[in-house]
């Protein structure tokens, strides 16, 4: 089976890896390439891993075992399950962290495996997902850690544009700073990592506050646009990836359904216009593989109408048949749904 296929094409991501480090480097930040969107793909991560990333931060203990011979640092970015404390200190050698709790179960953890485990201790500025809130007191917890003999606290950072929308600014990375020299001043100890944020913090470069020296990069990277207003990024590439999918079915039908209408596969009532008669495909894709509304045909006689589980239905102007194959890009949900769907074939072009 060869379809539905995601090529990646392996040297245009190269090429944006090598343009965004640049442009990183230039302002004094270094950067955690994000796999996460990935799912594990060992081969694409492998391709660019060694070209100048500090480390490598997925969301998923899984995704990091799938790189374990690579040779980076590992970094967990979503907040340590405590359940999870033994594999996180066996997998990942950094965490991002916002308990005191789950801290102190790594570092039994770390104790127990005889290793030292590093963590970012992270604020919220404002998105309202994770980390300390930043009008929140914070020393204490910070004294803490500092006393916990296998955890090393090696910065803080934050995440911004990921709940609330929230875009990172002069004004509120600049908290980050103030809290880092508050911290700093306190306990008379100097952070080597101040993590400034993900793809959403590249629109401020170069003009980031002084002292912010790292970003935890996905996105940017694979799709070529900073995240904040949702640019794309002079230099960079935003087609690496193309899903491919093949057409099942090609006949003219009404674009109204006949009958009474309840609902739809996925229990929504359907709202569909009636255009009259339209040239209809059926594509072997559906929603279990990719939202529909993350996909965007190449061919510009070819228009989404829906879809169901295993189905996607589109509108076709001119000669198309069974077996003839359509082309997509991909949002970045799109690619993170696509890269986990075991049925979507994988392509690389070198
Ligand atoms: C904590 C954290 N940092 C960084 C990122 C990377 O974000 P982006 O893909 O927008 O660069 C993510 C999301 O993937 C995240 O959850």
């Amino acid at each position: 089976m060869k379809y539905p296929v995601l090529s990646i094409n392996l040297r245009k991501i190269r090429e944006n890896a090598r343009q965004l480090l640049k442009m990183c480097k230039e302002s004094g930040i270094s950067v955690s390439l994000v796999s996460k969107v990935l799912a594990g793909d060992r081969k694409t991560i492998g391709d660019i891993a060694g070209l100048g990333f500090s480390q490598l931060a997925d969301s998923r203990i899984e995704n990091l075992i799938a790189f374990s011979d690579i040779n980076l640092p590992k970094v967990l970015l979503r907040l340590p399950m405590p359940s999870e404390a033994e594999a996180v200190v066996r997998h990942a050698d950094i965490s991002l962290n916002s308990e005191i709790e789950v801290i102190k179960l790594l570092d039994k953890e770390a104790a127990k495996q005889n290793k030292t485990h590093g963590i970012i201790l992270i604020f919220d500025l404002g998105d309202l997902r994770e980390g300390i809130f930043f009008r929140d007191d914070y020393l204490e917890e910070v004294s803490e850690i500092l006393k916990l003999k296998n955890i090393r606290l090696l910065g803080i950072g934050t995440n911004l544009t990921c709940y609330g929308g929230i875009i990172p600014t002069y004004e509120n990375l600049s908290e980050l700073i103030k809290i880092k020299n508050r911290i700093e001043r306190e306990f008379s100890i100097k952070f080597e990592i101040i993590s400034g944020g993900n793809s959403s913090s590249l629109h401020l470069l170069p003009n980031i506050p002084p002292g912010i020296n790292n970003l935890r990069i996905g996105e940017a990277l694979f799709l070529g646009r900073e995240t904040a207003y949702g640019k794309i990024l002079p230099g960079l590439h935003q087609d690496c990836f193309e899903l491919a999918a093949e057409l099942i079915e090609v006949k003219t039908k009404p674009s109204y359904p006949i009958g009474i209408m309840g609902m739809d596969s996925f229990g929504r009532v359907p709202e569909i216009k009636d255009r009259g008669l339209m040239k209809r495909g059926i594509l072997a894709i559906g929603k279990q593989d990719a939202a529909l509304e993350d996909l965007t045909p190449l061919d510009e006689n070819v228009l989404i109408l829906g879809g169901s589980s295993d189905h996607l239905l589109v509108q076709l102007n001119g000669d198309f048949r069974p077996g003839d194959t359509l082309r997509f890009a991909v949002n970045y949900p799109g690619l993170l749904r696509i890269m986990t769907s075991k049925y979507v074939k994988k392509e690389y072009l070198e």
